[in-house]
Formats: structure tokens, sequence, C-alpha cells
């Protein structure tokens, strides 16, 4: 059986990585990484994601505001993402939603920009990446009230109970699991994998952050994403081939990669 990985949330484009880029680059192609998905959060590190998507064959792009940075978004920002995502390797509107636990943008602010990006997805026709931190019953309303199921859903560094888990599950969402899960608290996480149907998991890392065990409290980089696989599969009882391989083809089918017609036809 082919080994293949997808890191389906990563940030290239932090300055973290920036800062090693060939070394991160390097490692991922010596490892069973096949794709991963480079997330914008602010125009800038968007733009950088686009730039870094063309040049890396196995590297995607998502666009979009982090609810962190909302507070600096203008309305004309809008029309700058829309011609990033025009580019064939943008596949999500993303990291997008809603962080109460920092609040580093006001609460009324962060709503307003998530409604807007959703809406902003929806007539793209495009899935989204979201970001829910302390925020899980209103996030999951406001997914509900702008049809973001419609387009596709994935919850990022998924923080919720397995309860709504399931809920997601019905209504068509993918979840992501990050490295945390490989820590000794993790009980609800695994609650989370547990509940999970394996059609609707995806794995990732949030380089530079959530760095896995053995690693832990060092820069995470995509190719750390082999632990978070390893450490599901054997929640899940299946062989670490099994898990990497429905992880990576949940992620294709998600973003809309490796169907050969369509990607010859956008691009
Ligand atoms: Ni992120």
């Amino acid at each position: 059986m082919t080994k293949r990985l997808f890191d389906s949330h990563t940030h290239l484009n932090s300055e973290e990585l920036l800062e090693d880029i060939d070394g991160v680059t390097e490692r991922i192609r010596e490892s069973e990484l096949r794709y991963v998905m480079n997330v914008g959060f602010d125009l800038e590190s968007s733009r950088l994601a686009v730039k870094q998507a063309r040049q890396y064959e196995w590297c995607y792009a998502a666009v979009g505001c982090h609810p962190h940075d909302v507070k600096g978004m203008r309305e004309e920002d809008l029309e700058q993402f829309r011609i990033l995502a025009e580019d064939p390797k943008v596949r999500a509107i993303g990291e997008i939603g809603l962080d109460f636990y920092y609040d580093n943008s006001p609460r009324e602010l962060q709503r307003q920009w998530f409604r807007k990006q959703l809406s902003f997805a929806r007539q793209l026709r495009m899935p989204v990446i979201i970001h829910d931190r302390d925020a899980h019953e209103e996030t999951m309303e406001i997914l509900k009230e702008e049809n973001a199921f419609e387009t596709g859903v994935l919850l990022h560094c998924y923080s919720g109970s397995a309860e709504m888990a399931r809920q997601y599950v019905k209504l068509g969402a993918m979840l992501s699991i990050p490295g945390t899960i490989t820590f000794k608290k993790a009980k609800k996480q695994i609650q989370v994998v547990e509940a999970v149907p394996l059609s609707h998991l995806l794995i990732e890392t949030d380089a530079p952050y959530l760095t896995p065990e053995p690693f832990r409290g060092r820069r995470n980089e995509p190719a750390y994403v082999r632990y978070t696989a390893q450490k599901v599969a054997d929640i899940l009882g299946i062989s670490y081939e099994h898990l990497a391989e429905a992880t990576c083809e949940n992620a294709m089918r998600f973003f809309g990669i490796g169907e050969k017609e369509k990607d010859a036809s956008r691009g």
C-alpha cells in the first residue's frame, strides 16, 4: 500500500518557517508528505501562501483573514482576496472564524468578518477552513445560518466536544486533528477521534505551532505530521499506512486535488 500524508493546515508563510524554508521544504520532499495546505491569516500572508503554492508543486493555498487580524481588515481587501482566489492552486477560504480566548479583535468585528468571508466563500463556491477557539456554539450557529456546509467546512484544530463533533459529521463537515493529540492530557481529543468516522478525519500540524511529541516545545514543521498520523492510527487500532492514505484521500477530495481534468481546466 502506498503511504501518502497530507498536512491539511500549515503556515509555510509564517516568519518561523520562512527562516528555514529550504530545510523545511527539503524535509517535506524526503518524507511521505505528498501535499500541504498553506493557510493565510491576513492579506499579506495569503499573498505569500499563493506565491509559495505556485513555487512548490506539492503546496496548495487557502486565503482569508484570521479572527485575530480582522481588526486590520478594510472593506476593499475582499477584492484583493477575490483576485488571489482566482489562482488555480487556491482551494479554500481560510482561516476564518471566531477566537474568544485571546480576543485579539473585538468580538463584534470577528462576527461581522466571519459572516462576510463565509458569504464570500459561498459566492466563489469554495470550501472554508474554520478557526474556533472558545466560541463553539456560536461558530456552529453562524456556519448553519450562512449555509457554509453546502460548499464544505473543515474544522481546523478541532477543540470541541465529541458530541459536537458528531453533529458536525451529520452536517457533512471534516474535522482536522493537530499534534496536541500526542500529549498525555489529550483525553477529550481522543474521544473526538473515536467519535468521528475515518471518512471525516484529517490531520494537520498548524506549523509552526502545536508541535507533537517527541518535539513538543520546539518549532513545528509539516514533516512532523507523521507523529500525529501514528497516534491517530494507534487510537483507531488501524495501521499507520491505512490512516495516512485515508486522511490523504479525504483531504484531496475536500480540496478537489488530483482530479486531473479539473486541475487542467482550471490551470
Ligand atoms: Ni493556523
